[in-house]
């Protein structure tokens, strides 16, 4: 199956189609187990003596948002996303909060940064790193743009262990994987990354994993199924008829409280020497 990745690109998609994005990036961020997973590592994180802090591949601002609100963040935050529609909204939403001071979003590529060699204390990529073209020539530019002994955290899942429940195991992996492949440009990079950060001159210096699992009812996997199923459908992979059985399926597990859906999230914070 070719990944058609909508967030890779996301410069093509139409008006209707930003839209479902941009309503699943803020409920994603609402999500009690994902905001959870943000906050483990901005907690971790030396936001008070960290002025400059950029965000690759920002969406609609989410993760600055969240830092801005804090008060024991006294510094400037920049967030660069190539979807012109994506920086007007995430400045839109941060000037909505009394944020726009504190936090800006500029139109911008991640293989390519519009900024000096050493300008920012903390770079932060927060389910970027799957969906870009070039991962290593962005983790690159994410090295090259953070101060010596400054940080960059890597936040993405490994969409290789994602997985609904569905009583033809055969059929549900397939699934699983369509999913997984359909929508991510690098659903297995988070596993190779260990093994890569430190070659770029990142040397770790904290890596954990959390298993976002719904059980009995879905609402990370409900938004997730619901804004990709679609390009599984356009990818071709199985027939139309099938899609709609597996999709029926979960919303009638979610419905009666026998849903099941898991995958595992890794967060890299590693340090430059
Ligand atoms: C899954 S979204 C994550 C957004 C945000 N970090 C969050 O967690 O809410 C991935 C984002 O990466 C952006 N993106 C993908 N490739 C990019 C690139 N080459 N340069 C800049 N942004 C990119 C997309 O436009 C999209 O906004």
């Amino acid at each position: 199956m070719v990944a058609r990745d909508p967030h890779r690109f996301i410069n093509e998609l139409d008006d209707d189609a930003l839209a479902r994005l941009v309503a699943r990036l803020e409920s994603r961020a609402r999500d009690a187990v994902f905001a959870r997973l943000l906050e483990k590592y901005i907690s971790a994180l030396p936001l008070a003596t960290a002025p400059r802090i950029l965000d690759v591949g920002t969406g609609t601002g989410v993760v600055l948002r969240t830092i801005a609100r804090r008060e024991d963040f006294a510094g400037q935050a920049v967030g660069v996303d190539q979807c012109p529609t994506f920086v007007e909204t995430a400045n839109g939403f941060a000037r909505d909060e009394g944020l726009g001071g504190r936090v800006e979003f500029r139109v911008g590529d991640a293989h390519k940064l519009d900024f000096p060699a050493a300008s920012f204390d903390i770079v932060i990529a927060h389910t970027l790193i799957s969906h870009v073209t070039a991962p290593l020539a962005v983790l690159g530019e994410m090295a090259r743009v953070v101060k010596p002994g400054g940080i960059v955290v890597v936040f993405d899942g490994d969409y290789a262990s994602l997985t609904y429940a569905f009583a033809d195991h055969d059929f549900g992996h397939q699934m699983d994987m369509a999913l997984a492949n359909a929508t991510f440009n690098n659903p297995r990079i988070m596993r190779d990354l260990p093994r890569l950060l430190p070659e770029l001159g990142l040397k770790f210096v904290g890596g954990w994993g959390d298993a976002v699992a719904e059980i009995g009812q879905g609402s990370y996997f409900k938004s997730f199924a619901e804004t990709y199923v679609p390009y599984v459908k356009r990818s071709g992979a199985f027939p139309e008829q099938s899609i709609d059985i597996w999709f029926d399926t979960q919303l009638r597990a979610m419905m009666n409280g026998t849903f099941f859906a898991t995958c595992n999230y890794y967060t890299y914070v590693t340090r430059r020497a």
